[in-house]
């Protein structure tokens, strides 16, 4: 009887070690390629930026983002294929920088969440607002 209990406890112990290194280890990122967006975004606030790029440019999200070869009906997220993305980093980066330098008005807010100055800002549903 002794013996078995002290059978239990120690397995509970291993459990309880188990469990904590579990708790403390971080689970795999929900994104691959971010490069300007914080690498653990939620996803309410990944989904919430993207729908306000194809918002401010009247475009979706097909303008950045390429399909999966084979399967036209689903986009590739994670690739830097299609050089849009890359103009839209650029973009990303310009206005943050307008924001941090020149709006900067809450320091509680991380630069990147900063939106003085938006995408529709300049873009009013346009891909190309000085055209
Ligand atoms: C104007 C261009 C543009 C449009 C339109 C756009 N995206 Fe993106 N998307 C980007 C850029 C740029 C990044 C990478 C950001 C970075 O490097 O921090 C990105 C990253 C992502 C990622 C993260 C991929 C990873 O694992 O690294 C997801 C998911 C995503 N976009 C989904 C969408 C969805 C869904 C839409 C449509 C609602 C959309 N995007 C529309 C430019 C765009
Ligand atoms: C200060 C004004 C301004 C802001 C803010 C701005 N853009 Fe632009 N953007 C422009 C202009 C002007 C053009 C057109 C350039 C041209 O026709 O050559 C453009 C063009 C683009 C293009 C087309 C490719 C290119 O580089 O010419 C993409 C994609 C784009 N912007 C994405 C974005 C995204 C995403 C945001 C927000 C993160 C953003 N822009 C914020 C002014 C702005």
């Amino acid at each position: 009887m002794r013996h078995q209990k002290v059978f239990l406890t120690s397995i509970a112990l291993a459990a309880a070690a188990i469990l904590g290194i579990s708790a403390t280890s971080r689970p795999d990122p929900i994104y691959k390629n971010l490069q300007i967006l914080p690498k653990d975004i939620s996803e309410h606030d990944m989904d919430s930026i993207m729908l306000s790029y194809t918002r401010a440019l009247g475009m979706g999200c097909g303008f950045c983002h390429n399909p999966i070869a084979g399967n036209e009906d689903s986009l590739d997220y994670v690739t830097d294929k299609n050089e849009m993305k890359e103009n839209a980093r650029r973009m990303m980066r310009m206005t943050i920088d307008i924001n941090t330098r020149y709006f900067y008005f809450n320091k509680n807010t991380k630069p990147v969440y900063l939106n003085t100055v938006h995408c529709k800002t300049c873009h009013r549903g346009e891909a190309y607002p000085a055209d």
